[in-house]
């Protein structure tokens, strides 16, 4: 059981945070230019127009259970973390195959030899932004009066299907764990988190037999940009007085940015967006002597305002193109995993926070804020940001070097992923369809062409019951390992 000496009553664990992250996406993908051609979209369209590469997906050998199974595992295997030291696990999804039982629940499954069971936490969905409430929740059971010294987990997961059309090429699939626990190497500042929450059908799943959300694009669009818009605008405000700041707080203050990503794209125009609310707020006299110059010639723009302008194009391009070196230094970077595996869902943003951890060293991060954004059709966002610890503190410098080389594989493990064509693809996800939540069912995909170490579905018997079986790691000294 790990032995924090904050958990006492008379003392409150500090600097609650992330100490480790572990990722799981798809051994399968299709590339998004060869998808342009087979779905007769024009050339450059998925590629330039959204800005993604590759899209990773799933066929009826995996499911959401599967996914988390996977990424839970390995998160506790990669960090040597007994799971009888976790004493709270959530899960945030949208993929939903059970009205009742949670994923958190088949997730016990991996607690059984422990003999753990004193593990609070449920599942949370609304859309892409249940992984963050339960970031969040996790957070608060550290912070409270409720917490007993170990460990809480979060798992956020999707699986990312749209029905054939423009949207399709939007898809993905992943999971993401996070460990959380006090004196951590990338804390959640507290007393910023700002919220959005609206009511509206951009994007939503009220068809419980099909996988396929209805959306409603050009809305999801301008929800997804109103609420950054905001989520910033109160951030702002909650930073400038917990941070006792003298200036006004802008685009500056954020070392780097990070997303929630549904395209590449739209993330390039969100980190212009804010800069946009920084001008209008006059906040741009803050930037540095260099990134000012880049938006001197715009005061034609003064007037605008920012309801009316979310699609207007003159003020998109001016933005975008005056904020480029702002994105290049503080946003491109997160977008490695985004644009080759897709939007999965709710663990998209933690996607771009990992890939903007694995494309820096440990002295590059330290001391350095991430500004993050969530968002979640229908709709739920919130903007909060983590810091990282200063490379003055050994023992959480030595925490951060773990954290870093536990997800430091990510970018071999995308490139060891098989392509498969556009025609298997919409293969694989006429079987998905076909076979979604069929009882007495055998997947008929081999679980050949998954990692090893994957958690795969064998069954799903008479009664709707789901049985998984885990793909053997490598030998290790000659011997199989199923990885516990
Ligand atoms: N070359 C280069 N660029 C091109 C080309 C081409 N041949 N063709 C089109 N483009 C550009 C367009 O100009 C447009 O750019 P812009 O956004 O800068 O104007 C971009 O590609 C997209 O083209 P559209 O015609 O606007 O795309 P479409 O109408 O097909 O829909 C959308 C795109 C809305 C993202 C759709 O894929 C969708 O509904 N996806 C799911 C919903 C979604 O992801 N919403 C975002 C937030 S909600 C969430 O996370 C699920």
């Amino acid at each position: 059981m790990p032995h924090f000496k904050e958990c006492h009553d008379s003392v409150r664990p500090k600097d609650v945070g992330l100490l480790a992250m572990e990722i799981y996406f798809p051994s399968m993908f299709v590339d998004q230019m060869k998808l342009e051609e087979f779905d007769g979209a024009s050339p450059g369209k998925y590629t330039k127009g959204l800005g993604q590469l590759q899209m990773g997906f799933c066929s009826d050998n995996e499911d959401i259970n599967s996914l988390c199974l996977t990424v839970l595992a390995n998160l506790m295997k990669k960090n040597d973390i007994s799971y009888a030291d976790i004493g709270r696990l959530e899960v945030g999804t949208e993929t939903i195959i059970d009205k009742s039982k949670s994923v958190k629940s088949v997730l016990m499954k991996l607690f059984e030899d422990s003999g753990n069971f004193d593990v609070e936490g449920i599942d949370t969905t609304n859309a892409c932004y249940g992984g963050t409430n339960a970031l969040f929740n996790a957070l608060s059971w550290v912070e409270s009066s409720s917490w007993d010294g170990r460990y809480a987990v979060v798992v956020c997961g999707d699986i990312a299907v749209y029905s054939e059309g423009n949207a399709r090429c939007t898809g993905g699939a992943g999971a993401i764990a996070m460990l959380i626990g006090p004196n951590a190497p990338l804390v959640v500042e507290p007393g910023v988190r700002s919220t959005y929450m609206r009511h509206a059908y951009d994007f939503y799943k009220p068809d419980l037999t099909s996988e396929y959300p209805i959306v409603d694009g050009k809305l999801s669009v301008q929800s997804y940009i109103t609420a950054l818009d905001n989520c910033y605008l109160n951030y702002c405000k909650k930073a400038k007085n917990k941070f006792h700041m003298e200036h006004e707080f802008s685009l500056r203050d954020f070392d780097f940015m990070v997303f929630h990503s549904p395209y590449c794209k739209l993330v390039k125009k969100s980190l212009a967006r804010l800069a946009l609310n920084d001008f209008l707020q006059n906040r741009t006299i803050y930037y540095t002597e260099k990134d000012q110059r880049n938006f001197s010639n715009l005061d034609n723009f003064r007037a605008k305002d920012l309801k009316s302008s979310i699609f207007d194009k003159e003020v998109e391009t001016a933005f975008m193109s005056a904020s480029t070196a702002m994105f290049q230094s503080k946003t491109e970077n997160s977008l490695t995993i985004a644009s080759r595996v897709g939007n999965m869902y709710t663990p998209s943003l933690y996607s771009c926070l990992i890939s903007t951890l694995i494309n820096h060293s440990s002295s590059e991060l330290s001391g350095r804020r991430i500004g993050l954004f969530s968002y979640g059709s229908g709709l739920a966002a919130s903007m909060f940001s983590m810091k990282v610890c200063a490379v003055e503190d050994s023992a959480r410098k030595a925490k951060l070097q773990k954290l870093l080389h536990g997800i430091s594989d990510t970018v071999s493990r995308l490139d060891n992923r098989q392509e498969v064509s556009p025609q298997e693809f919409a293969d694989a996800l006429k079987l998905r369809a076909d076979t979604h939540l069929k009882c007495d069912y055998k997947p008929s995909m081999s679980p050949d062409n998954i990692f090893p170490g994957t958690y795969y579905l064998t069954e799903v018997d008479a009664k709707f019951r789901r049985f998984y079986a885990r793909k053997p790691l490598p030998a290790q000294n000659g011997h199989v390992t199923n990885g516990h």
